[in-house]
């Protein structure tokens, strides 16, 4: 899918996103290695602690339906830069290689990096620990 339909999609999944306490609402579109189209929205909860970024609802879903090989994915927030994921988002990503992940906000801003560059020297388990 062209990298503007992405955002746009981002755009109006956003939308959904469950944000009564912090009124910080994203809005996240994984593109999968086989052309597959994940959305997430972040969900928070009374108890704080337990919300949930979009990035991760996302690649969650993707994962749990057997994709683990990601492309691409868009991020989107009504900042006034472009949106800047969060370390345990990050991490997250991390764990399915150095796909491309573009910032946005919903103005039209966009940044195009990757997860190596949001996470250098990432930990990695796989990696040999001696
Ligand atoms: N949030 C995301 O969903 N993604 C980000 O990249 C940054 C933060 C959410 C978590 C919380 O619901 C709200 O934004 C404010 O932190």
């Amino acid at each position: 899918m062209k990298v503007s339909n992405l955002i746009e999609k981002a755009k109006k999944v956003r939308e959904n996103a469950y944000a009564p306490y912090s009124k910080f609402k994203v809005g996240a579109v994984l593109e999968t290695e086989s052309g597959k189209i994940y959305t997430g929205v972040n969900i928070e909860n009374s108890s704080f602690g337990l919300s949930m970024c979009a990035e991760r609802i996302a690649i969650f879903k993707a994962v749990s339906e057997g994709e683990t090989k990601f492309k691409r994915l868009v991020i989107v927030a009504d900042t006034r830069d472009v949106v800047s994921p969060c370390g345990a988002c990050r991490q997250v990503m991390s764990e399915f290689g150095n796909f491309e992940v573009i910032l946005s906000n919903v103005k039209g801003k966009m940044e195009v990096t990757n997860v190596e560059e949001l996470l250098p020297k990432a930990f990695d388990f796989r990696k040999d620990p001696t």
